[in-house]
């Protein structure tokens, strides 16, 4: 019998043709009820942030060994239900940090120099110059960097080059960060209070949940701008659009929502001092193909009862 590989995110036919013949590849659609009774003898499962994969999930697949995550973040994945079942959870570490910091770059830039603020003003037929509630500054601003991983550190050399200022906080302090002169540590409080931009890249845990909240939001300048492209979950959302409701900080930048989709009534949609996208943060074609290739890798080698080459539960 062929080792079967699910597959809940596309993988186009023609890198399907590249797997080896003992393996079966069956295509089963995120949002779609999984039929376990027929894909029970499943040995790997790729899947992006849209597949919850949970307990009850992994006790339907007995005979897995892998989940393969599109993607770095593994929020919607069991880690440790896994684990327990000796099921690898791997993901896709290394090929988006360009793609995910340079939109981030890119979010700083147009909330800073007002770039969406500008082209909402001209389509509704304005032509102004320069209100001085839309001079931003980017170049000589200080950012502060929350999660000084691969994706943040990939920030914090953009920013830097943009001739930003760069403080980073995390959990342990990055010493080569700061004797390369890339980011100087700086304390939590003191992150929130110093900076003109805060950027988020930590992942989702239980120890990152709603890690900005009120209180950071309250230390926060009035001429701050809040970014995210990590995950919703790490701020309190509720507390963020009070705080923009209420313009206690300039604006806010959210590439992630603690609920995806956004909902077509949500309150950010309402509010014109921030800025939305869809969680696009590695939505590059070189950079979606290059993640797609190594979950597909790690899912055909753990489905031949090897060791993916980027597991994060060993
Ligand atoms: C990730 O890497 O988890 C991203 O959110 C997927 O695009």
């Amino acid at each position: 019998m062929k080792s079967l590989v699910l597959d809940s995110i596309g993988i186009p036919e023609e890198l399907c043709r590249g797997v080896p013949p003992t393996c079966e590849i069956i295509q089963v659609p995120p949002g779609k009820a999984v039929p376990f009774e027929r894909v029970r003898h499943a040995r790997s499962w790729i899947v992006d942030a849209r597949t919850k994969v949970d307990r009850a999930v992994l006790d339907q697949l007995p005979h897995l060994l892998a989940v393969s995550k599109f993607g770095v973040g593994i929020d919607n994945i069991a880690v440790q239900d896994a684990t327990e079942r000796r099921v690898w959870v791997c993901n896709t570490p290394g090929v988006l940090d360009d793609a995910v910091a340079e939109l981030t770059i890119g979010m700083i830039i147009a909330a800073g120099r007002k770039i969406v603020a500008f082209d909402r003003l001209i389509r509704a037929g304005a032509w102004t110059i320069t209100p001085p509630e839309l001079t931003g500054q980017v170049h000589g601003a200080t950012l502060g960097v929350v999660g000084m991983g691969r994706i943040g550190r990939r920030v914090a050399q953009l920013a830097s080059a943009l001739g930003m200022r760069v403080v980073y906080h995390n959990r342990r302090r990055i010493r080569d960060a700061e004797t390369r002169g890339l980011a100087e540590y700086v304390s939590w409080p003191d992150l929130f209070e110093q900076c003109d931009y805060v950027t988020i890249h930590t992942p989702l845990t239980d120890e990152t949940r709603r890690l900005v909240g009120s209180a950071e939001l309250a230390r926060m300048k009035a001429t701050a701008v809040l970014v995210n492209t990590s995950r919703g979950g790490v701020i309190d959302e509720r507390a963020l659009i009070q705080c923009l409701r209420e313009r206690r900080i300039a604006g806010a930048a959210l590439d992630v929502f603690e609920q995806e989709p956004l909902l077509p009534d949500h309150p950010l949609r309402t509010l014109d001092n921030v800025i939305l996208l869809p969680h696009v943060g590695s939505a590059t074609e070189r950079t979606r193909s290059a993640m797609r290739e190594l979950a597909l890798a790690n899912a055909v080698t753990a489905a031949q009862g090897e060791r993916p080459s980027t597991t994060i539960n060993s």
